[in-house]
């Protein structure tokens, strides 16, 4: 397995769960890599592979077949031997001998390093291996956008943009019939998806794992709609928003991380019981949709950008660094500085707080009507 320039060759191992940018990632990574004088493998299915020493060649002309590709070409899972991560900011620590197995098969097959791209269980895990003396270099992956140290993940964007045009679509809907509707959106304990794309959309409200609010405040919050004439309104609900401190979920998967879903169809059953037969109300639950399909131009550049910093920073040594994004830059950035916690939405976020000047409604019902009022609504002509 070696190359002809540097006698160097990176494996990359893709982990956790999909989403659009990773083929771009690693054509990127190739094609900057190949022009250095590096050969590269791809292990499938994530870590497993590198485990069980399954992989396949990647060159130049394998990048230029994929680099536009949804999903990955080298599989993916969330349920492996390698997981780090269990639910809210709990790290496992990987069993040794896993550990041991990885790092036998990088010694034996002869790899020089790993590229890891991945979120924040994949990339705990790729922090333990690093910690080893693994070369390794990071690149954050997640539709969630929830990694620390970097303003945005890939696949985040195209996400949101999924998100958006189906509530474009329900939007037209929602008004011919005079419904509520409520858009469940992926995202886990952070709510950047669902914030994003609510704002992109013109949504009426957004509801948020990070700030709670009660049935009755979004009863309140409809009435109020009602009687201005209002009469169908869209609500983004992230899947990991809580009723009265409970989340909604299926169990767990096999690595005991939460499945969340059923959150909208819940609150439907919850605001119909405070408020029987007010409210015509719908729920769509966009899941899976918001992790497949092509990477949206922003992701494109931006999963290039991070591809061949990536590589860069191999070149360079920066081993158990992640590439991230930083006011417009690419960087590299400690890895334990990306994963040691969630990045969570805050009130003072810009974007939460273009939402709230929006006039939609977040879980504050007071200072929701306190812009509204101020707005005078009433006086608005109800066209739309
Ligand atoms: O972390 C990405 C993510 O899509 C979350 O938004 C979602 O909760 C989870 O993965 C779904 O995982 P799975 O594909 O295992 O159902």
């Amino acid at each position: 397995m070696n190359s002809t320039k540097t006698g160097k060759t990176i494996g990359i191992v893709n982990s956790g769960g999909d989403c659009a940018g990773i083929n771009t990632v690693i054509a990127s990574a190739v094609v900057a890599g190949c022009r250095m004088g590096y050969e590269f493998v791809g292990f499938e299915l994530g870590w497993e592979g590198l485990i069980d020493r399954k992989y396949r060649p990647l060159n130049i002309e394998v990048a230029g077949q994929i680099q536009n590709l949804g999903g990955t070409v080298l599989h993916t899972t969330n349920r492996g031997r390698f997981a780090a991560k269990v639910g809210q900011n709990q790290t496992n620590q990987i069993d040794p001998s896993i550990l041991d197995a990885c790092q036998h098969s990088i010694e034996d097959l002869g790899i020089d390093g790993l590229l890891v791209i991945g979120g924040d269980g994949t990339l705990s895990g790729a922090l333990q291996l690093a910690e080893r003396g693994v070369n390794i270099v990071g690149i954050p992956k997640s539709i969630d956008n929830d990694l620390y140290a970097t303003d945005h993940t890939f696949g985040f964007a195209s996400a949101v943009q999924v998100a958006v045009d189906a509530i474009d679509r329900i939007q037209t809907t929602a008004f011919s019939h005079n419904r509520i509707f409520l858009v469940e959106c992926m995202g886990r304990n952070a709510g950047w998806l669902s914030l994003y794309a609510g704002l992109a959309a013109g949504a009426d409200a957004i509801l948020l794992p990070e700030f709670p609010t009660s049935l009755d405040d979004i009863v309140e919050f409809l009435r109020y709609r009602r009687d201005r004439h209002r009469n169908s309104t869209i609500i983004v609900v992230s899947e990991a928003f809580e009723i009265e401190g409970k989340a909604v979920t299926q169990g767990a998967s096999l690595t005991n991380e939460v499945i969340f879903a059923g959150i909208s169809n819940e609150l439907i059953r919850r605001l119909e019981d405070m408020a029987p037969h007010e409210f015509e109300m719908r729920n769509v639950v966009l899941g899976h949709t918001q992790r497949g399909g092509s990477p949206c131009a922003e992701d494109r550049i931006l999963s290039k950008r991070f591809g061949t910093h990536a590589m860069e920073a191999y070149h360079q040594g920066h081993f158990g660094y992640m590439v991230a994004l930083q006011n417009a830059h690419i960087r590299p950035v400690p890895i334990k500085d990306a994963v040691n916690q969630l990045k969570l939405v805050t009130r003072q976020n810009n974007i939460y707080e273009a939402a709230r000047r929006t006039g939609i409604f977040l879980g504050d019902l007071e200072d929701y009507l306190s812009i509204a009022v101020a707005d005078d609504m009433t006086n608005i002509p109800y066209s739309v």
